[in-house]
Protein backbone atom coordinates (compact mmCIF):
# COMPACT_ATOMS: atom_id res chain seq x y z
CA UNK A 1 0.00 0.00 0.00
CA UNK A 2 1.15 3.31 -1.21
CA UNK A 3 2.66 5.14 2.12
CA UNK A 4 0.86 8.65 3.19
CA UNK A 5 -2.62 7.28 3.54
CA UNK A 6 -3.99 9.03 6.54
CA UNK A 7 -6.02 6.48 8.40
CA UNK A 8 -8.22 7.51 12.17
CA UNK A 9 -8.85 4.37 13.65
CA UNK A 10 -11.49 4.81 16.24
CA UNK A 11 -11.79 2.66 19.44
CA UNK A 12 -14.52 2.93 21.74
CA UNK A 13 -13.55 1.41 25.17
CA UNK A 14 -15.21 0.74 28.38
CA UNK A 15 -13.53 -1.21 30.97
CA UNK A 16 -10.41 -2.86 27.97
CA UNK A 17 -7.75 -2.25 29.54
CA UNK A 18 -5.85 -5.03 28.60
CA UNK A 19 -7.47 -5.31 25.51
CA UNK A 20 -6.73 -1.95 23.99
CA UNK A 21 -3.22 -2.01 24.89
CA UNK A 22 -2.61 -4.92 22.80
CA UNK A 23 -4.87 -3.44 20.11
CA UNK A 24 -2.65 -0.51 20.14
CA UNK A 25 0.36 -2.30 19.95
CA UNK A 26 -0.85 -4.69 16.81
CA UNK A 27 -2.39 -1.68 14.94
CA UNK A 28 1.40 -0.30 15.46
CA UNK A 29 3.20 -2.57 14.37
CA UNK A 30 0.95 -3.65 11.20
CA UNK A 31 0.66 0.09 10.10
CA UNK A 32 4.30 0.57 10.56
CA UNK A 33 4.50 -2.98 8.17
CA UNK A 34 1.99 -1.89 5.72
CA UNK A 35 3.72 1.33 5.71
CA UNK A 36 0.88 2.93 6.58
CA UNK A 37 0.66 6.65 8.31
CA UNK A 38 -2.02 6.59 11.31
CA UNK A 39 -3.45 7.63 13.99
CA UNK A 40 -5.71 5.93 16.84
CA UNK A 41 -8.62 7.47 18.57
CA UNK A 42 -9.96 5.91 21.74
CA UNK A 43 -12.55 7.22 23.34
CA UNK A 44 -13.42 6.33 26.86
CA UNK A 45 -16.21 6.25 29.34
CA UNK A 46 -14.34 6.93 32.23
CA UNK A 47 -14.00 3.07 32.68
CA UNK A 48 -13.29 2.08 36.32
CA UNK A 49 -10.81 -0.07 35.32
CA UNK A 50 -8.38 2.07 34.31
CA UNK A 51 -8.37 1.96 30.77
CA UNK A 52 -7.92 5.46 30.57
CA UNK A 53 -4.91 5.77 32.18
CA UNK A 54 -3.22 2.60 30.61
CA UNK A 55 -4.04 3.77 26.87
CA UNK A 56 -2.39 7.38 28.48
CA UNK A 57 0.93 5.57 29.33
CA UNK A 58 1.05 4.36 25.78
CA UNK A 59 0.46 7.54 24.09
CA UNK A 60 3.97 8.81 24.20
CA UNK A 61 5.32 5.77 21.97
CA UNK A 62 2.30 5.41 19.73
CA UNK A 63 0.15 7.87 17.85
CA UNK A 64 -3.28 7.95 20.20
CA UNK A 65 -4.87 10.04 21.22
CA UNK A 66 -7.58 9.76 23.93
CA UNK A 67 -10.97 11.27 24.51
CA UNK A 68 -12.36 10.30 28.12
CA UNK A 69 -16.08 10.97 28.75
CA UNK A 70 -17.88 11.33 31.88
CA UNK A 71 -19.65 8.40 32.27
CA UNK A 72 -20.80 5.21 30.20
CA UNK A 73 -22.45 7.22 27.28
CA UNK A 74 -22.85 4.39 25.20
CA UNK A 75 -21.10 2.92 22.27
CA UNK A 76 -22.45 4.92 18.95
CA UNK A 77 -21.59 8.09 20.62
CA UNK A 78 -18.30 6.80 21.69
CA UNK A 79 -17.76 6.66 18.00
CA UNK A 80 -19.00 9.64 16.58
CA UNK A 81 -17.21 11.83 19.68
CA UNK A 82 -13.54 10.47 18.32
CA UNK A 83 -15.19 11.47 14.70
CA UNK A 84 -14.78 14.92 15.81
CA UNK A 85 -11.33 14.59 16.28
CA UNK A 86 -10.65 12.09 13.96
CA UNK A 87 -7.96 14.08 11.40
CA UNK A 88 -7.64 11.25 8.30
CA UNK A 89 -9.61 11.27 5.13
CA UNK A 90 -10.28 7.56 5.77
CA UNK A 91 -12.01 6.37 8.81
CA UNK A 92 -11.86 3.42 10.33
CA UNK A 93 -13.93 1.90 13.62
CA UNK A 94 -13.02 -1.45 15.37
CA UNK A 95 -13.97 -2.74 18.81
CA UNK A 96 -11.40 -2.41 21.56
CA UNK A 97 -11.67 -6.01 22.47
CA UNK A 98 -9.53 -8.12 19.77
CA UNK A 99 -12.99 -9.78 18.46
CA UNK A 100 -12.21 -7.49 15.47
CA UNK A 101 -8.80 -9.04 13.73
CA UNK A 102 -6.43 -6.00 13.04
CA UNK A 103 -4.61 -7.86 10.70
CA UNK A 104 -7.68 -7.56 8.40
CA UNK A 105 -7.47 -3.75 8.42
CA UNK A 106 -4.70 -2.93 5.58
CA UNK A 107 -6.54 -5.41 3.27
CA UNK A 108 -9.68 -3.40 4.15
CA UNK A 109 -7.89 0.08 3.47
CA UNK A 110 -6.44 -1.32 0.42
CA UNK A 111 -10.38 -2.02 -0.82
CA UNK A 112 -11.27 1.50 0.00
CA UNK A 113 -7.98 2.27 -2.39
CA UNK A 114 -9.49 0.27 -4.69
CA UNK A 115 -12.73 1.97 -5.38
CA UNK A 116 -15.20 0.79 -1.91
CA UNK A 117 -16.74 4.27 -0.15
CA UNK A 118 -17.39 1.77 2.97
CA UNK A 119 -15.60 -1.40 4.00
CA UNK A 120 -17.71 -3.64 6.26
CA UNK A 121 -15.63 -6.34 8.37
CA UNK A 122 -17.94 -9.22 7.59
CA UNK A 123 -18.81 -12.16 9.12
CA UNK A 124 -20.89 -13.88 6.53
CA UNK A 125 -19.39 -13.32 3.47
CA UNK A 126 -16.79 -16.75 2.20
CA UNK A 127 -14.02 -16.77 4.74
CA UNK A 128 -15.71 -15.04 7.53
CA UNK A 129 -16.60 -16.60 10.99
CA UNK A 130 -17.84 -16.01 14.41
CA UNK A 131 -15.58 -17.87 16.90
CA UNK A 132 -17.02 -18.16 20.13
CA UNK A 133 -20.92 -17.28 20.43
CA UNK A 134 -24.16 -18.67 22.28
CA UNK A 135 -26.77 -20.04 20.06
CA UNK A 136 -28.94 -16.56 21.67
CA UNK A 137 -26.65 -14.23 20.83
CA UNK A 138 -26.46 -15.42 17.28
CA UNK A 139 -30.12 -15.48 16.97
CA UNK A 140 -30.61 -11.89 18.52
CA UNK A 141 -27.99 -10.87 15.88
CA UNK A 142 -30.02 -12.64 12.86
CA UNK A 143 -32.88 -11.71 14.21
CA UNK A 144 -31.72 -7.98 14.32
CA UNK A 145 -30.52 -8.41 11.03
CA UNK A 146 -33.72 -9.59 9.72
CA UNK A 147 -36.03 -6.69 11.33
CA UNK A 148 -33.08 -4.02 9.82
CA UNK A 149 -33.09 -5.41 6.02
CA UNK A 150 -37.25 -5.18 6.04
CA UNK A 151 -37.70 -1.71 7.44
CA UNK A 152 -34.42 -0.24 6.06
CA UNK A 153 -34.42 -0.90 2.38
CA UNK A 154 -30.41 0.37 1.67
CA UNK A 155 -29.51 -2.52 4.29
CA UNK A 156 -30.98 -5.41 2.10
CA UNK A 157 -27.88 -6.28 -0.01
CA UNK A 158 -25.26 -6.36 2.66
CA UNK A 159 -24.44 -9.62 4.50
CA UNK A 160 -23.28 -7.99 8.36
CA UNK A 161 -25.32 -5.00 8.71
CA UNK A 162 -24.79 -5.76 12.61
CA UNK A 163 -20.75 -5.02 12.15
CA UNK A 164 -19.20 -2.88 14.34
CA UNK A 165 -15.63 -3.44 11.98
CA UNK A 166 -15.69 -0.89 9.37
CA UNK A 167 -13.72 1.11 7.03
CA UNK A 168 -15.13 4.22 4.80
CA UNK A 169 -14.08 7.56 3.22
CA UNK A 170 -14.44 10.91 4.99
CA UNK A 171 -16.58 12.22 2.47
CA UNK A 172 -19.30 9.25 3.13
CA UNK A 173 -20.46 11.07 6.24
CA UNK A 174 -19.47 14.30 6.42
CA UNK A 175 -21.62 16.94 6.97
CA UNK A 176 -24.35 14.05 7.69
CA UNK A 177 -25.78 14.29 11.09
CA UNK A 178 -25.60 10.76 12.27
CA UNK A 179 -27.65 9.48 15.59
CA UNK A 180 -25.76 8.55 18.78
CA UNK A 181 -28.27 6.02 19.88
CA UNK A 182 -27.25 2.53 21.14
CA UNK A 183 -24.78 0.21 19.27
CA UNK A 184 -25.07 0.17 15.74
CA UNK A 185 -23.35 3.27 14.13
CA UNK A 186 -23.36 0.72 10.79
CA UNK A 187 -26.66 1.16 10.38
CA UNK A 188 -26.28 4.66 10.50
CA UNK A 189 -23.66 4.84 8.06
CA UNK A 190 -25.81 2.72 5.62
CA UNK A 191 -28.77 4.21 5.58
CA UNK A 192 -27.89 8.26 5.82
CA UNK A 193 -24.09 8.24 4.26
CA UNK A 194 -23.26 9.19 0.57
CA UNK A 195 -21.63 6.30 -0.65
CA UNK A 196 -21.56 4.59 -4.47
CA UNK A 197 -19.95 1.09 -3.26
CA UNK A 198 -20.07 -1.32 0.18
CA UNK A 199 -17.92 -3.92 -0.16
CA UNK A 200 -17.23 -6.58 2.66
CA UNK A 201 -14.29 -8.18 3.45
CA UNK A 202 -14.09 -12.07 5.65
CA UNK A 203 -13.34 -11.44 9.10
CA UNK A 204 -12.88 -13.87 11.91
CA UNK A 205 -14.90 -12.52 15.06
CA UNK A 206 -12.91 -13.70 17.52
CA UNK A 207 -13.42 -14.91 20.90
CA UNK A 208 -13.04 -12.26 24.38
CA UNK A 209 -10.19 -12.85 26.43
CA UNK A 210 -10.43 -10.11 28.70
CA UNK A 211 -13.28 -8.73 30.02
CA UNK A 212 -16.89 -9.06 29.18
CA UNK A 213 -19.26 -7.88 26.72
CA UNK A 214 -21.61 -4.83 27.16
CA UNK A 215 -24.24 -5.70 25.22
CA UNK A 216 -27.28 -5.97 27.64
CA UNK A 217 -30.94 -6.94 27.00
CA UNK A 218 -31.88 -3.12 27.22
CA UNK A 219 -29.97 -2.44 23.97
CA UNK A 220 -32.49 -5.22 22.01
CA UNK A 221 -35.10 -2.50 22.81
CA UNK A 222 -33.16 0.28 22.09
CA UNK A 223 -32.02 -1.33 19.04
CA UNK A 224 -35.69 -1.75 18.10
CA UNK A 225 -36.70 1.65 18.77
CA UNK A 226 -33.19 2.69 16.66
CA UNK A 227 -34.15 0.80 13.61
CA UNK A 228 -37.59 2.59 13.77
CA UNK A 229 -35.95 5.73 13.90
CA UNK A 230 -34.06 5.36 10.68
CA UNK A 231 -37.43 3.38 9.50
CA UNK A 232 -39.56 5.47 6.62
CA UNK A 233 -42.52 7.60 8.57
CA UNK A 234 -44.85 5.62 7.50
CA UNK A 235 -43.49 2.85 9.33
CA UNK A 236 -43.68 4.77 12.79
CA UNK A 237 -47.12 6.48 11.57
CA UNK A 238 -48.49 2.88 11.36
CA UNK A 239 -47.39 1.94 14.69
CA UNK A 240 -48.98 5.02 16.56
CA UNK A 241 -51.87 4.45 14.67
CA UNK A 242 -52.09 1.09 16.20
CA UNK A 243 -51.56 2.11 19.43
CA UNK A 244 -53.90 4.79 19.21
CA UNK A 245 -56.53 2.29 18.76
CA UNK A 246 -55.43 0.46 21.64
CA UNK A 247 -55.54 3.70 24.03
CA UNK A 248 -59.03 4.18 22.37
CA UNK A 249 -60.45 1.42 23.47
CA UNK A 250 -58.62 1.19 26.91
CA UNK A 251 -60.26 4.59 27.40
CA UNK A 252 -63.56 3.32 26.44
CA UNK A 253 -63.30 0.32 28.70
CA UNK A 254 -62.42 2.14 31.70
CA UNK A 255 -65.40 4.80 31.35
CA UNK A 256 -68.02 1.90 30.37
CA UNK A 257 -67.26 -0.42 32.99
CA UNK A 258 -65.56 1.81 35.29
CA UNK A 259 -67.74 4.42 35.18
CA UNK A 260 -70.86 3.32 34.08
CA UNK A 261 -70.96 6.54 31.90
CA UNK A 262 -73.29 7.00 28.63
CA UNK A 263 -71.99 4.85 25.63
CA UNK A 264 -72.06 7.69 23.29
CA UNK A 265 -70.49 9.69 25.74
CA UNK A 266 -67.31 7.10 26.28
CA UNK A 267 -67.13 6.89 22.34
CA UNK A 268 -66.24 10.50 22.31
CA UNK A 269 -63.86 11.04 25.10
CA UNK A 270 -62.36 7.74 23.57
CA UNK A 271 -61.90 9.27 20.24
CA UNK A 272 -60.49 12.43 21.69
CA UNK A 273 -58.35 10.65 23.98
CA UNK A 274 -56.63 8.63 21.22
CA UNK A 275 -56.29 11.77 18.77
CA UNK A 276 -54.60 13.48 21.36
CA UNK A 277 -52.37 10.05 22.36
CA UNK A 278 -51.62 9.91 18.26
CA UNK A 279 -50.80 13.67 17.86
CA UNK A 280 -48.50 13.52 20.99
CA UNK A 281 -46.28 10.62 19.47
CA UNK A 282 -46.57 11.87 16.11
CA UNK A 283 -44.97 15.67 17.01
CA UNK A 284 -42.27 13.52 19.23
CA UNK A 285 -41.56 10.65 17.27
CA UNK A 286 -43.05 10.40 13.87
CA UNK A 287 -42.20 13.82 12.23
CA UNK A 288 -40.24 15.06 14.88
CA UNK A 289 -38.78 18.72 13.77
CA UNK A 290 -38.62 21.21 10.92
CA UNK A 291 -42.52 21.96 10.30
CA UNK A 292 -43.88 25.29 8.73
CA UNK A 293 -46.51 25.46 11.21
CA UNK A 294 -47.09 26.44 14.43
CA UNK A 295 -48.67 23.35 16.57
CA UNK A 296 -51.86 24.79 17.35
CA UNK A 297 -52.47 24.83 13.84
CA UNK A 298 -51.00 21.24 13.22
CA UNK A 299 -53.39 20.17 16.28
CA UNK A 300 -56.27 21.59 14.80
CA UNK A 301 -55.33 20.61 11.17
CA UNK A 302 -54.98 16.79 12.75
CA UNK A 303 -58.37 16.88 13.85
CA UNK A 304 -59.41 17.88 10.66
CA UNK A 305 -57.16 14.64 9.15
CA UNK A 306 -58.50 12.12 11.69
CA UNK A 307 -61.95 13.49 10.96
CA UNK A 308 -61.85 12.86 6.89
CA UNK A 309 -60.33 9.54 8.00
CA UNK A 310 -63.30 8.61 9.95
CA UNK A 311 -65.76 9.90 6.93
CA UNK A 312 -63.78 8.28 4.50
CA UNK A 313 -63.83 5.11 6.03
CA UNK A 314 -67.36 5.00 6.57
CA UNK A 315 -68.44 6.45 3.28
CA UNK A 316 -66.15 3.70 1.46
CA UNK A 317 -67.44 0.63 3.76
CA UNK A 318 -70.95 1.67 2.63
CA UNK A 319 -70.40 2.71 -0.53
CA UNK A 320 -68.52 -0.86 -1.43
CA UNK A 321 -71.01 -3.16 0.43
CA UNK A 322 -74.49 -1.22 -0.69
CA UNK A 323 -73.56 -0.01 -4.11
CA UNK A 324 -70.94 -2.71 -5.73
CA UNK A 325 -72.35 -5.70 -3.30
CA UNK A 326 -68.84 -6.36 -2.02
CA UNK A 327 -68.24 -8.49 0.97
CA UNK A 328 -68.80 -6.96 4.27
CA UNK A 329 -65.24 -7.45 6.06
CA UNK A 330 -63.85 -6.55 3.18
CA UNK A 331 -65.54 -3.29 2.40
CA UNK A 332 -64.73 -2.77 6.27
CA UNK A 333 -61.39 -3.40 5.83
CA UNK A 334 -60.91 -0.95 2.66
CA UNK A 335 -62.77 1.37 4.26
CA UNK A 336 -60.03 1.32 7.06
CA UNK A 337 -57.00 1.06 4.57
CA UNK A 338 -58.90 4.25 2.62
CA UNK A 339 -59.25 6.36 5.86
CA UNK A 340 -55.52 5.59 7.18
CA UNK A 341 -53.89 6.06 4.14
CA UNK A 342 -55.82 9.78 3.44
CA UNK A 343 -54.98 10.03 7.34
CA UNK A 344 -51.21 9.86 6.43
CA UNK A 345 -50.88 11.70 3.48
CA UNK A 346 -52.50 14.77 5.51
CA UNK A 347 -50.66 14.45 8.30
CA UNK A 348 -47.45 14.26 5.93
CA UNK A 349 -48.23 17.05 3.41
CA UNK A 350 -50.49 18.77 5.28
CA UNK A 351 -50.26 18.82 9.04
CA UNK A 352 -46.87 18.17 9.39
CA UNK A 353 -45.52 19.66 6.19
CA UNK A 354 -41.64 20.97 6.72
CA UNK A 355 -40.28 24.06 6.26
CA UNK A 356 -38.18 24.31 2.77
N1 LIG B 1 -16.85 4.37 25.17
C1 LIG B 1 -17.70 3.34 25.24
N2 LIG B 1 -18.91 3.52 25.85
N3 LIG B 1 -17.37 2.16 24.70
C2 LIG B 1 -18.25 1.15 24.80
C3 LIG B 1 -19.51 1.27 25.41
C4 LIG B 1 -19.84 2.53 25.97
O1 LIG B 1 -20.91 2.75 26.54
N4 LIG B 1 -20.15 0.08 25.33
C5 LIG B 1 -19.32 -0.74 24.68
N5 LIG B 1 -18.17 -0.13 24.37
C6 LIG B 1 -17.00 -0.65 23.65
C7 LIG B 1 -16.41 -1.88 24.25
O2 LIG B 1 -15.44 -1.57 25.22
C8 LIG B 1 -15.81 -2.56 23.04
O3 LIG B 1 -14.57 -2.02 22.70
C9 LIG B 1 -16.79 -2.23 21.94
O4 LIG B 1 -17.47 -1.05 22.39
C10 LIG B 1 -17.80 -3.35 21.68
O5 LIG B 1 -18.46 -3.68 22.88
P1 LIG B 1 -18.71 -5.20 23.29
O6 LIG B 1 -19.43 -5.17 24.58
O7 LIG B 1 -17.48 -5.99 23.17
O8 LIG B 1 -19.73 -5.58 22.18
P2 LIG B 1 -20.09 -7.03 21.63
O9 LIG B 1 -18.90 -7.88 21.48
O10 LIG B 1 -21.20 -7.57 22.42
O11 LIG B 1 -20.71 -6.56 20.23
C11 LIG B 1 -19.87 -6.26 19.23
O12 LIG B 1 -20.15 -7.16 18.23
C12 LIG B 1 -21.15 -6.81 17.36
C13 LIG B 1 -21.28 -7.82 16.29
O13 LIG B 1 -22.57 -8.25 16.28
C14 LIG B 1 -19.88 -4.79 18.81
O14 LIG B 1 -18.73 -4.55 18.07
C15 LIG B 1 -20.87 -4.46 17.88
O15 LIG B 1 -20.61 -3.16 17.33
C16 LIG B 1 -20.83 -5.48 16.80
O16 LIG B 1 -21.79 -5.14 15.90
MN1 LIG C 1 -16.95 -7.50 21.91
Amino acid sequence: MSSGIDVSVIVPTYNERENVTRLIKFLHEIMVKEKISYEIVVVDDNSPDGTAEAVKSLSHMYNVKLIVRPGKLGLASAVLEGLKVAKGSIIAVMDADLQHPPEALPEMLKKVSSGCDVVIGSRYVKGGSIAEWSLFRRVVSRGADLIAKILLPKTRGIKDTMSGYFVLKREVIDGVSLNPRGFKILLEVITKGRFKKVCEYPIEFRARTWGESKLGVGEVFNYILHVLDLAHEAVRFVIVGTMGTLVNLATLFFLGYLLSLEHWITVLVAFETSTLFNFTLHELWTFKTGFSKGVGNRLAEFHGAVALHFISQVVISNLLFYGYGVERVLSQLSGILVGFSLNYILSKHVVWRRRR
